[in-house]
């Protein structure tokens, strides 16, 4: 049964794995889920549309196989209709395509939710956001990139916060707006203020000063709780 992002806490916070110890990545998966991971986030890199290489479908079926958390798969390759049912039988949740690279996205969306998954759709900083204001309405989450796409540890683009506020407005209640970069404690009170209500978050929380996880969440999680109640 697959798990659905509407039904994940507002605001969500979703580690990202890339930002972890892949050595040690079924121990870091449970000591992020004990620490109160709502979702957990995987980038998927095909060194073509991004230039790094990460994780493939192999590897969603052994990170499935670990944990009951929601696996939010967040697709930068270039041709992600070649592999959208392999990461849905892997045990994908959630799968978010780059407008960049798909000219029907409404139909990448409607292939996506037929395999299973909720569908999101994404854009790098300088992407078409009038690619993500048509697609709006046949999706279930929008996922806005506030870095440019392929590596952890960048700093948060802060001109993405009037971009948040602008396709927030396009979105139904139920609709899902989540952020991607660069988010920390002292980033995602802005982003939640501008309207995003699920965070992805790699170095904040896998490289938490003391390696103190449950703090890291507890931090994201009460900043974005104060600026999402404001
Ligand atoms: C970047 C990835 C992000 C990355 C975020 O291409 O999409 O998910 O892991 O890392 P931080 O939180 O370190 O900016
Ligand atoms: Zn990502």
């Amino acid at each position: 049964m697959k798990r659905s992002i509407h039904q994940m806490p507002r605001p969500a916070i979703a580690p990202s794995l890339l930002a972890s110890d892949f050595a040690r990545l079924a121990d870091e998966i449970a000591r992020v889920e004990a620490a109160g991971a709502d979702l957990l986030h995987v980038d998927v890199m095909d060194g073509h549309f991004v230039p790094n290489l990460t994780i493939g479908p192999v590897v969603v079926e052994k990170v499935r196989a670990v944990t009951d958390l929601l696996l939010d798969v967040h697709l930068m390759i270039s041709e992600p209709g070649r592999y959208i049912q392999a990461f849905a039988e892997a045990g994908a949740d959630n799968l978010t395509f780059h407008a960049e690279v798909v000219s029907d996205a409404q139909a990448m969306a409607a292939r996506i939710r037929e395999l299973g998954c909720t569908a999101g759709i994404t854009i790098n900083p300088d992407g078409p956001v009038e690619a993500i204001r048509q697609a709006a309405p046949h999706v279930d989450m929008v996922l806005l990139m506030t870095v440019y796409a392929g590596f952890g540890g960048q700093d948060f683009i802060r001109e993405m916060l009037p971009v948040i506020r602008n396709v927030k407005q396009w979105l139904t209640a139920g609709q899902r707006l989540e952020v991607d970069g660069g988010i920390h404690a002292d980033t995602i009170g802005d982003a939640a203020d501008a309207g995003a209500d699920v965070f992805v978050a790699g170095t904040a929380v896998f490289r938490a000063p003391g390696g103190d996880y449950v703090r890291a969440i507890a931090d994201l999680r009460q900043t974005a709780t104060k600026a999402l109640t404001a």
